[in-house]
């Protein structure tokens, strides 16, 4: 049986998690494989209500495995954390978790320059959520990083003289370009930490492509988990404003040691409407907008992970189509349907016009640094009346049938599931691009 990866179409916080979390209950393994603790995953069931950050959202099915690739950057103290309060809450997290020896590590150095660059930049600040993954990913690919396996392997005095030399170029560039007066980074206080929190996180350590590839050949299936949106991809988003991974469905290859012919299917994960967290181009942006108030108010929309507001706008199927073709998307999910219970009309980007007049039926790639971008809407009607919890198709007023089908139209795949509240029931499956 094959592999289906669930990407976020958007800008993240599509309701990646519900979704991942519906679909575990079908799949046998669940494996994330890029980011890190930036995700912030909302489940809801049975009145309870879970935000993971770096564990996959199926780690609430009993007899399923979960995995965290070689494509994750792993903060072992955020993970161990993770983890006791998963425990807290009664979730069982054993050996039905298993975490990738070649995942690079984020270290203090990380978080710190992370949060330091940012304030350096002011006004033109990403907006990132300073848990350290950029500069974790920079020192990753300039082979600066380091992984589980090296606490592993027991050679203290070869991991001494790397992380020693590291920290060196680190306190110079601490202290020549941040701050002069920052108390320097400790060899031994880090090594001494480091080596503590890998030992406690040893027992969950695999070769995760070993053990993926392994499930894979027996005929079990696998659900690969994205994390943050398409647009936030480092190669496709909209570039700087963008996370330090390959978000986009290719990721999920390399994230986690599997080839492309294991991959059957993938999953669009896609609001109603749109929204974003931190600074980067929205063109369907409703600023200062009642529109964009309600939005925001009726989703709930705070970020899961730093509990920032989220800007909110009209969906814009520009974005959605140009995620279809950028992960070979075969169905959608549309989330937060009922959020737009309320409104009289609703818009939908199909387009935009750039400053020169031209029309552009994708995303011009100078939109991150140079702006300057209006949509181009058609209306639909509202439906006016609550949807929320319905399970079934036909029972969704005909405005909101109209709705799905002309965004199925524009983005250019079947919509196969339909999320109507937060809750695991809540939920319309169509079985469509599944
Ligand atoms: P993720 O990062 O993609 O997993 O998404 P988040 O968990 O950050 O944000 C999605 C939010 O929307 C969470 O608070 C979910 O509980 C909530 N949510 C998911 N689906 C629905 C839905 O259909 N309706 C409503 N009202 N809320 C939903
Ligand atoms: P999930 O998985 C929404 C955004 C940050 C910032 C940019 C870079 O819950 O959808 P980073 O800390 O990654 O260097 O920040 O990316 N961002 C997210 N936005 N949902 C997320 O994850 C995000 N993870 C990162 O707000 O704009
Ligand atoms: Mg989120």
């Amino acid at each position: 049986m094959p592999g289906i990866v669930v990407v976020g179409s958007q800008w993240g916080d599509e309701g990646k998690g519900k979704v991942v979390d519906l679909l575990s209950e079908r799949v046998d393994v669940v494996a994330r494989y890029q980011g890190g603790n930036n995700a912030g995953h909302t489940v809801m069931f049975e009145d309870k209500q879970f935000i993971l950050h770096l564990i996959p959202s199926g780690i609430f099915w009993k007899g399923k495995l979960t995995v965290l690739g070689n494509g994750v950057v792993v903060d072992p103290q955020a993970l161990l954390d993770e983890i006791a309060e998963l425990r807290r809450q009664g979730v069982y997290v054993g050996e039905n978790l298993k975490v990738s020896d070649e995942a690079n590590l984020i270290m203090p150095y990380h978080k710190a320059f992370d949060k330091l660059r940012e304030n350096l930049k002011g006004a033109g600040k990403i907006g990132t959520t300073g848990r350290g993954i950029g500069p974790a990913y920079e020192d990753k690919m300039g082979r600066e990083g380091l992984r589980f396996c090296e606490f592993r392997a027991g050679n203290a005095r070869a991991l001494r003289e790397r992380l020693g030399s590291i920290l060196e170029e680190k306190n110079v560039l601490l202290r020549s370009h941040f701050r002069s007066d920052a108390p320097l980074f400790d060899l031994n206080q880090i090594l001494d930490q480091y080596a503590a929190l890998c030992e406690q996180v040893q027992p969950h350590l695999c070769d995760s492509s070993a053990a993926l590839n392994d499930a894979l050949d027996a005929g079990k299936t696998v659900l690969f988990e994205g994390a943050q949106g398409t647009h936030l991809d480092v190669d496709h988003g909209t570039y700087p404003f963008v996370t330090s991974s390959n978000t986009t469905a290719g990721g999920a290859c390399t994230g986690c040691g599997v080839g492309p012919t294991k991959i059957a299917r993938v999953i669009g994960i896609t609001k109603a409407y749109t929204t974003r967290v931190g600074e980067g181009p929205f063109p369907t942006e409703l600023r200062d907008d009642p529109i964009g108030r309600h939005l925001q108010a009726r989703g709930q929309e705070v970020g899961a992970t730093t509990g920032r507001v989220r800007r909110c706008g009209w969906f814009d199927a520009v974005v959605v189509r140009e995620a279809v073709r950028l992960s070979g998307m075969t169905g959608l999910a549309m989330m937060k349907l009922d959020v737009l219970d309320e409104l009289d009309t609703l818009k939908i980007a199909v387009a935009y016009r750039d400053r020169e007049g031209h029309t552009h039926e994708s995303m011009p790639h100078w939109i991150g640094t140079a702006g300057g971008i209006t949509p181009v809407y058609e209306e639909w009607p509202g439906w006016r009346r609550s949807i929320r919890g319905i399970t079934e198709y036909a029972k969704l007023p005909q405005a909101a049938i109209a709705y799905l089908d002309r965004i199925a139209e524009l983005t250019r795949v079947p919509i196969g599931i339909v999320s109507t509240g937060p809750r695991r029931e809540e939920t319309i499956l169509l079985d469509r691009g599944l």
